[in-house]
């Protein structure tokens, strides 16, 4: 028996547009997703984590076994505190917990850098073509700032430190929209008008350069006029969808700094910035009542080993 972690995260800023090589800001969440393996007679997989989709989750589980030339079979069980809901990096961590199960199992030690790489094929399973942002938040934490590279090898990445932690509050639709799905749609939004897309992306740029700068210097209410900016080229680009919408305007509403979709949206999640515990909480319970689930979590604790 052996098990591994890998954690949810949440995109503040760039989600989508990091697809076409600018950079995005996210960050790892408490939440992760467990994972045990057990040899056994043939390979399984059970969780009681509902939102799970067993074809792609097979289908991860062998792209995983590939890359790491696992040839014996195990019980695979899924357990932890992190939803299956799309936008929170659930198929990331998952792959990410697999890769480290099994390194643990074999007693093979890997670098963080080789269990992204390996979690990376996972992802392909659940997302067709991943930027990588997931798995990479997933296996290093803290918050970072991610770029595609050319190939996954070229993908850059550093970490932002933050002045103090930021209280956030992810409200879900409940609605499932696959993020290869909502990344197709953009594509052929983008291929419609390469000038206007390109305008967007200019600004979505401007916005990443701006939020660095917020986010070192905890300068709230700069950060979530920029999530809001953020949240503005996501309805541009048409992966706002009318829960998205009704649940930013709860959390505004009750005094967000600042709310967007976070991920791949067309449903999947919501995040806003709070002030404080106490206003996370306040966020969350206006969410409650209009009857989305949520969380309220701290964000930028510091890089996880
Ligand atoms: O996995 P999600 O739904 O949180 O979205 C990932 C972020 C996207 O930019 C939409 C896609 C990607 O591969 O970067």
């Amino acid at each position: 028996m052996a098990q591994g972690i890998g954690y949810g995260k949440t995109i503040l800023f760039g989600e989508h547009f990091v697809v076409y090589g600018l950079p995005a800001i996210g960050a790892a969440l408490s939440q992760r997703a467990i994972v045990d393996v057990e040899p056994a007679p043939e390979t399984t997989f059970s969780t009681e984590i509902p939102g799970t989709i067993p074809e792609y989750t097979s289908r991860a589980i062998s792209f995983v076994k590939n890359a790491m030339k696992v040839k014996d079979h195990f019980t695979i069980t899924l357990t932890g505190d992190l939803p299956t809901v799309g936008g929170l990096g659930s198929s990331a961590a998952f792959s990410v917990a697999l890769v480290r199960a099994f390194a643990t199992y074999y007693k093979r030690s890997l670098s963080n850098e080789q269990v992204n790489e390996l979690a990376f094929e996972g992802e392909k399973a659940f997302h067709g073509t991943p930027s990588g942002i997931d798995n990479t938040l997933s296996t290093f934490g803290g918050v970072l700032e991610f770029k595609r590279g050319k190939t996954p090898r070229e993908n850059e990445f550093s970490p932002i430190t933050l002045h103090e932690p930021l209280h956030v509050v992810i409200g879900m639709t409940g609605r499932s929209s696959p993020t290869k799905q909502m990344v197709e749609n953009v594509r052929k939004f983008k291929e419609q008008d390469e000038i206007y897309f390109q305008n967007l992306m200019d600004e979505a740029l401007e916005i990443i350069s701006h939020s660095r700068k917020a986010l070192s210097t905890n300068d709230l209410p700069e950060i979530g006029r920029l999530m809001n900016q953020n949240q503005e080229l996501l309805r541009e680009i048409g992966i706002s969808s009318d829960l998205n919408e009704k649940i930013i305007s709860s959390m505004l509403s009750a005094g967000a700094m600042g709310a967007k979709v976070t991920g791949g949206g067309g449903g999947g999640c919501c995040i806003a910035l709070a002030k404080d515990l106490n206003h996370s909480g306040k966020i969350l319970k206006k969410i409650n009542d209009v009857g989305f689930s949520g969380l309220h979590t701290k964000i930028g604790l510091g890089h996880l080993k």
